[in-house]
């Protein structure tokens, strides 16, 4: 099958979550089941490994004339593509910078200039044809894509073969608007149904996820958790109706991750400072190392016994930073370290920036996005938190547990699918789980993790082990979506 995943980021040219990761390698796990596959992302900036195709196509956004030229790369046995145009340059560091218009522009022309890259950009000679293509569109950035296939192709006769599938990272962003943001995605008047939506949050406005929603073929969400609460008032954001409505082409599949980039043993952020690879066998010492270089490189005391936590993310209300802070008096009253690594909202950078002040021998706050060292707090810390409000899959997690370290996360979406609740009876089970958001809930459950750190290192060892044994790859996902994609194709 032939197959063009496009996303508004792609790992390693432009990340800032789970998205890029997935955009990255979901592709690559696809292209090593047999199938043909591109991935389309804009191109924010000199990407050095992609070529001018020299393809120059006109589009119409928001009433104006664009132009976009098309970039190539072939690696891993995928067609990258990274579509060019004033509009996306010198956004590297703020891809999803501006005002709510700009945001639509880039996207409206994005989608446009995506839905036809089959026709107009000839990979190394194959042509992805659009007889046997199905699009992977991914949350409400891409969601007017399978809108333009059916307004500007299959409502013709044209594209009669090719199917869409949307997935939802994240129900939260939903390109909302005034009804006027429909001159912006350049439609005719008839189409303008799809997109107006009335919900109690947001009374009746205009909204391109429902749009999407409703016009793809299939519907792809990121864990079974998700699948459950995006069909409930809490959880689907208003658009619950609409996700019930389409429950027969509804689907949770729980992310995979790149087991090259992210593995202990091959992990090439571990190769110099001391930091060390390691495999389940030297799990011990390797980790060991990776930890002392840590506590060394952040100028925390290097101490082999006291339990280091780490958290990684986007410092907001969704990842539940605010928990963490209500939780800081009682941990510094513990022996512990804790490190914390995110950008996101000036009030909790700050709030970072004061944890570090206030207790310098315990606390790390780096606030920055830097991926060499989100590698190396996974790999040093014995413990990482996950108190998200919500979280459709979640991936550092998955990571966390790859690299021999114990997750504590609110079980909640995909949290609540990949972290099985340690259970000293049997001895099973994966991490601590507590099940609501709560700061007393958070610390209750890292209590009793420290204490098993403390008290039982068999134990401990037992789910550093079982963390580390899972088969985590894509691999297993990639199986899963392609039977999505034969269902759209063949619409079962
Ligand atoms: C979004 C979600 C996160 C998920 C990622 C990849 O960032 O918030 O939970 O893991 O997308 O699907």
């Amino acid at each position: 099958m032939n197959v063009i995943l496009v996303a508004a980021e792609c790992a390693p040219w432009s990340k800032t979550g789970g998205l890029g990761d997935v955009a990255g390698s979901l592709p690559k796990a696809l292209a090593r089941r047999g199938h043909r596959v591109m991935i389309v992302a804009p191109r924010y900036g000199n990407y050095a490994e992609a070529q001018d195709m020299g393809v120059r196509k006109r589009y119409k956004v928001d009433g104006q004339d664009m132009e976009v030229t098309y970039f190539h790369a072939y690696i891993d046995g995928v067609d990258f593509v990274f579509i060019d145009s004033p509009i996306f340059r010198h956004l590297e560091q703020n891809i999803y910078g501006g005002n709510r218009v700009d945001i639509l522009r880039r996207m409206a022309l994005f989608c446009k200039a995506a839905a036809e890259v089959c026709w107009h950009v000839p990979c190394g000679g194959v042509c992805y044809g659009d007889g046997n293509l199905v699009f992977i569109a991914n949350d409400w950035h891409t969601a007017l894509l399978p809108v333009y296939l059916k307004a500007y192709y299959r409502d013709h006769g044209l594209m009669q073969y090719t199917r869409s599938v949307l997935v939802i990272h994240n129900i939260a962003h939903q390109g909302r608007g005034p009804l006027d943001d429909f001159r912006i995605v350049d439609l005719p008047e008839n189409y303008m149904d799809l997109f107006k939506f009335y919900d109690p949050l947001g009374g009746e406005h205009f909204n391109i996820f429902a749009a999407g929603l409703k016009t793809a073929d299939r519907i792809v969400t990121v864990s079974h958790g998700y699948a459950w609460e995006l069909k409930t008032s809490e959880g689907g954001w208003g658009l619950h109706g609409i996700i019930n409505e389409n429950d027969w082409k509804f689907r949770g599949i729980v992310n995979g991750i790149d087991s090259k980039d992210w593995n202990p043993q091959f992990d090439v952020h571990l190769t110099s400072d001391g930091y060390t690879n390691y495999t389940l066998e030297t799990l011990h010492s390797g980790k060991r190392q990776c930890k002392a270089a840590l506590q060394k490189e952040l100028g925390l005391p290097v101490r082999e016994d006291v339990p280091l936590i780490g958290f990684i993310g986007r410092l907001d209300h969704q990842k539940g930073v605010d928990l963490i802070a209500e939780a800081i008096p009682w941990m510094m009253d513990q022996d512990v370290q804790l490190i914390m690594l995110g950008t996101g909202r000036p009030d909790l950078e700050q709030m970072l920036r004061q944890f570090e002040s206030q207790h310098r021998d315990k606390v790390r706050g780096w606030v920055g996005f830097s991926v060499k060292t989100a590698h190396r707090i996974t790999a040093g810390v014995d413990i990482l938190l996950m108190p998200s409000r919500f979280e459709p899959c979640g991936l550092n997690q998955l990571y966390a547990m790859n690299y021999g370290t114990v997750p504590v996360v609110h079980a909640v979406g995909g949290l609540r699918d990949t972290v099985q609740a340690f259970n000293p009876f049997e001895e099973s089970g994966l991490g601590w789980t507590f099940d609501s958001a709560e700061a007393d809930k958070l610390i209750h459950a890292l209590g009793n993790c420290l204490w098993t750190y403390r008290e039982y290192k068999k134990s401990w060892e037992g789910l550093q082990k079982r963390g580390m044994s899972q088969d985590l790859s894509w691999d297993n996902a990639a199986q899963q979506y392609e039977e999505v994609l034969v269902a759209a194709k063949y619409q079962w």
